[in-house]
């Protein structure tokens, strides 16, 4: 479980989060809506660990998902903010980031290859790294389900990809590693209506109880592939709001009223 208390974080002398304190069970999905600027993506960035925030106040933690099967008993809780953003990667967090940075000279299928190794070795220690060869035979399956082109596997990462491409790419990685905790910043927006529908039952794919999905959204359709248990809104850098899957149906339909 991720547990927020009281988290106060600030950017650039701007107090942007104030007293937002909310928790992430592993095995449920949360939806985090708001109007623009509302903090939202600054919420993301921070439990990634992102260094342009500054947090002034307030706890972070994360529990690890208890090592033996269900019941779904979680172990000691650990504090998200001394660890820096590749072991938040590491303990299972994943953020899919609103813009989806570019990297030059980094080979989309070394970059593939490296976060599979580095995730299978944290699961089993004893896990033999596969060459380049390897990881190519194994990685056509994804590609081919998400329908993309294996000669995207020569290119530098994201360089030059179209917005729909980047984000298949992102669900690969996520199949790739199988992180616990994967927030969606917005991955709805941009998508043509095929890509759409594709990235979306990949998503559904992906989502078990042994996962949580938190989709930052502005659009709704996205929550007819996967089922939300609860609800946030967000507004001037606080929750003000929570509910069930009912209150993002309201609010879908009425907008956020006086909320
Ligand atoms: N580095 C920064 N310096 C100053 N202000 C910032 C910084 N980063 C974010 N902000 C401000 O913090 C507020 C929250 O931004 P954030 O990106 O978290 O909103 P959001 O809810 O994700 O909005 P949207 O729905 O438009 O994506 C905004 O007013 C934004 O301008
Ligand atoms: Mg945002």
């Amino acid at each position: 479980m991720i547990q927020i208390q009281n988290l106060e974080v600030q950017a650039g002398e701007k107090d942007i989060l104030k007293w937002v304190s909310l928790d992430f069970e592993l095995w449920k999905n949360y939806c985090l809506l708001g109007k623009n600027g509302s903090g939202k993506s600054t919420l993301s960035s921070v439990l990634m660990g992102h260094p342009k925030y500054e947090v002034t106040g307030g706890a972070i933690t994360i529990s690890s998902p208890h090592p033996t099967p269900l019941p779904k008993g979680e172990g000691e809780a650990a504090d998200l903010l001394e660890m820096e953003p590749d072991e938040r990667s590491q303990s299972g967090i994943f953020l899919s980031f609103q813009n989806i940075p570019e990297i030059k000279g980094v080979k989309l299928s070394e970059y593939l290859r490296t976060i599979f190794n580095i995730s299978e070795k944290g699961k089993n220690e004893e896990f033999k790294e596969l060459s380049p060869f390897l990881f190519k035979r194994f990685v056509k399956k994804h590609l081919e389900e998400l329908h993309i082109d294996e000669k995207f596997l020569d290119r530098d990462l994201n360089v030059w990809f179209s917005g729909g491409e980047k984000r298949k790419i992102e669900i690969l990685q996520m199949k790739l590693i199988g992180p616990k905790y994967i927030i969606l910043d917005e991955i709805d927006s941009g998508l043509d209506l095929d890509a759409f529908k594709t990235v979306a039952t990949m998503l559904q794919s992906i989502s078990s109880e042994n996962n949580s999905i938190i989709i930052i959204t502005h659009y709704f359709t996205i929550l007819e592939y996967i089922d939300v248990d609860r609800v946030f809104v967000m507004k001037d850098g606080n929750i003000v709001k929570e509910g069930g899957k009912e209150l993002a149906d309201q609010i879908s339909q009425e907008g956020f009223g006086e909320i």
